[in-house]
């Protein structure tokens, strides 16, 4: 069967554009072939899939058809923005799909599930609550969704969103989240580099996230204490950066969400 007939079986989306912020680290922006988006909620995520090919070239064939890479990634864009998904991703160099990302041209096919997952979502805060949205790397995704959606809703009484990178090149969003920390006062926007030169322009927080959580230099920084009754945190990204930060959140007495706590306070999605 010709290529282009084996590949429109599974492929229902195509990309429209990647923004480039480094030459690892970028925005994809895709829409489903049928236009539209599905429901969903700002946290949530859906996985991306482009086939298999053999060192010829060739479509690799399974039992159901051709083989997809496939991997999950949290939905960078607000919900009310109908028309297309984003996406935050980094380039690991010797990953299974992300150099196929890259091998994308605007127009080209892959597949997108239209299943959208996941309960990293705003839904069992009260309105009221402060946030500690902490994110490494692109962990941010979810976090670009949250605070496009509420931005100037005041639905949460104070936002501290954590971005925890290696370099200054790597916080793909500094402008636009710092614009929008500008606008709205409920808003902190707290960008954080651990591997940035000394002598650099970068005039911003250094060391990791974990060093900013002392609870007085969190006060400090976010506006607000991290205080269990009034708070929800956000943890997004690399996995070591969550297991260490939970252990200092339930010190002090946050809960983590989960089936037999509904009720808890700690959130999080580990990426690996
Ligand atoms: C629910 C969920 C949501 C995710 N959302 C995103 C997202 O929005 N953006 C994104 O870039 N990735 C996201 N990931 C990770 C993504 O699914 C892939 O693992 C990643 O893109 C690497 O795929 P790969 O096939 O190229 O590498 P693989 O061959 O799968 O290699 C994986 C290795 O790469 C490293 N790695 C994987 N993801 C990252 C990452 N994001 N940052 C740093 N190192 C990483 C780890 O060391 C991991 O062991 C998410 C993962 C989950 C489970
Ligand atoms: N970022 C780049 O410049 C770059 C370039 C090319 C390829 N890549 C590839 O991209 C992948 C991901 O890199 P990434 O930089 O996006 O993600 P990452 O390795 O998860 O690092 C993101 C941030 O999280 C911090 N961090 C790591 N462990 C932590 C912990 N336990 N607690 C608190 N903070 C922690 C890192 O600090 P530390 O610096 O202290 O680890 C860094 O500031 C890797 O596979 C890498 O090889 C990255």
């Amino acid at each position: 069967m010709p290529e282009l007939d084996v590949l429109s079986d599974v492929y229902n989306a195509h990309l429209i554009q990647r923004r480039d912020f480094n030459e690892s680290l970028s925005e994809f922006t895709i829409a489903f072939d049928e236009g539209g988006v599905p429901d969903f909620q700002c946290g949530q995520y859906t996985t991306l899939g482009v086939v298999e090919k053999d060192d010829n070239g060739e479509v690799v064939m399974g039992r159901r058809g051709p083989k997809l890479t496939r991997r999950a990634y949290s939905i960078a864009s607000a919900p009310k923005n109908q028309d297309a998904l984003t996406y935050y991703i980094v380039r690991v160099e010797d990953g299974a799909l992300t150099p196929k990302l890259w091998d994308l041209k605007p127009g080209d096919g892959l597949f997108m599930d239209n299943r959208i997952k996941g309960t990293f979502t705003l839904e069992s805060v009260p309105e009221g609550k402060n946030l500690a949205l902490i994110g490494t790397g692109t962990g941010l995704a979810p976090f670009m969704s949250m605070i496009q959606e509420h931005r100037g809703t005041h639905l949460w009484n104070k936002v501290a969103l954590f971005d925890g990178c290696r370099l200054a090149k790597d916080l793909g969003y500094f402008g636009e989240l710092s614009r929008i920390a500008q606008e709205d006062p409920t808003i902190t926007y707290l960008p954080t580099v651990t591997r940035e030169p000394e002598d650099s322009d970068w005039k911003g927080l250094r060391g990791r996230i974990t060093e900013h959580l002392k609870p007085s230099a969190f006060q400090e920084l976010a506006g607000f204490d991290l205080n269990p009754e009034t708070c929800h945190i956000f943890m997004c990204g690399n996995p070591a950066m969550i297991d260490q930060c939970e252990g200092l959140f339930t010190d002090l007495g946050f809960l983590v969400k989960d089936r037999k706590n509904p009720e808890g306070n700690v959130h999080f999605e580990r990426y690996w």
